[in-house]
């Protein structure tokens, strides 16, 4: 039996819509894949003229502080029914991550239904998501939300200029933040002050992220009126919504601590390394100059005046992007090379907006 492998296909897109059901419209929910003028695309694996596993590949340029990180994200990774258990999505994501590093990426990422079957294939979780759900009896220690409206498309190029002012944060065009601001079912707000838009929320993407703020930019007291007006329109049946933070996001999350909102700390994706010598890169950015490192494709050798320490795929991620920003593993790297790491580890973190 012979497997190729096949990009960007009619076939590859039926798979995907047969195993997410018809009800999914992929082809709005994620533009940035779809659309041929984007850089996503799709991989297939063809067994005898059939598509028997796909998925979604897109490589970004993660902004962390000012500096740039390629990343791969995967998604929408499916295997036909009949085809399960031969081990064809495993093959498949190996594909796309040889794609992905090709095009770059240091990293894979992506956000799993079902951890368990990634952490099989190589996948952690990395990084740091907070999150706050708001109920309507919060909604009076809330700003006013005089000044909130429904987001219109003339709204897009300032909601683009707040987004991009994010330290953390993936790197979009004006055309990309329009183009999916357009997708389906957000539900976007924003606060005007003067004629002039100061924060934008958006809540809702497709048949994700319902009843989640997952996007926001703007001070935070102008966030946090966007915010109230949520809570104040919530459809019957609701009487909360989730808000999704970067653990960056400083002020927002000290005024929600005042107001007595509870944070609850979760991890921002599953990730795995594809490129070691892209990993010895960013040791060696946030090292101090005595530090050497050397990789093979599995291993990263750090060595610094106190001795070395060896670190595998998965440890070299959990030392530059641990699960909710823990150190441990870099005070070890530490301890071990004589070096400090300081602005380690790091925060990355994508917005609702551009997941797949
Ligand atoms: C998940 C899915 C892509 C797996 O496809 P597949 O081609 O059968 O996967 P593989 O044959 O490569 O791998 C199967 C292996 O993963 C394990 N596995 C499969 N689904 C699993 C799950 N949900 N949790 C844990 N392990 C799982 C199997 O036991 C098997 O393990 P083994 O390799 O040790 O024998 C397929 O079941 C599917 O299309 N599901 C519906 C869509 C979906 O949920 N996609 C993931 C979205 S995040």
């Amino acid at each position: 039996m012979t497997i190729t492998t096949i990009q960007r296909t009619r076939l590859a897109y039926d798979l995907i819509t047969q195993v997410f059901g018809p009800e999914r419209n992929f082809a709005s929910e994620y533009p940035l894949i779809f659309d041929p003028s984007f850089q996503g695309s799709l991989i297939g694996l063809e067994e005898a003229d059939e598509v028997v596993s796909a998925c979604a590949i897109l490589p970004r340029d993660l902004v962390l502080n000012g500096w740039l990180m390629r990343i791969g994200m995967i998604g929408t990774v499916a295997t036909a029914d009949e085809h399960r258990g031969k081990g064809y999505a495993g093959q498949l994501l190996r594909e796309a991550e040889k794609n992905l590093f090709c095009e770059g990426a240091v990293l894979s990422i992506l956000w799993a239904d079902d951890a368990a079957f990634y952490e099989k294939k190589g996948y952690i979780p990395i990084g740091c998501e907070v999150d706050y759900a708001l109920s309507v009896t919060d909604s009076g220690k809330l700003p006013t939300s005089e000044g909130v409206r429904w987001m219109e498309t003339r709204d897009h190029a300032a909601m683009h200029a707040l987004y991009v002012r994010h330290s953390h944060r993936v790197d979009r065009t004006l055309a990309e933040t329009s183009t999916l601001l357009h997708g389906p079912e957000i539900a976007g707000l924003v606060h005007e002050e003067n004629g002039e838009v100061v924060s934008y929320a958006l809540m809702g993407r497709g048949q994700d992220l319902q009843g989640v703020v997952h996007e926001w930019a703007g001070s935070s007291k102008n966030v946090l009126a966007c915010l109230r007006a949520y809570l104040d329109n919530l459809s019957e049946g609701s009487d909360s919504i989730f808000l999704m933070c970067p653990v960056t996001a400083v002020d927002l999350r000290k005024d929600l601590l005042e107001l007595e909102i509870p944070a609850i700390e979760g991890v921002l994706a599953m990730a795995r390394v594809l490129d070691m010598q892209g990993m010895a890169k960013i040791y060696q950015r946030f090292g101090d100059p005595r530090l050497r490192t050397a990789t093979d494709e599995e291993a990263l050798r750090l060595t610094g005046p106190k001795g070395s320490i060896v670190l595998d795929r998965r440890q070299a991620l959990l030392g530059t992007c641990p699960p909710q920003g823990k150190r441990s593993l870099l005070e070890v790297i530490e301890k071990e090379t004589g070096i400090r790491f300081d602005g380690m580890p790091l925060s990355p973190f994508i917005w609702g907006l551009d997941s797949i």
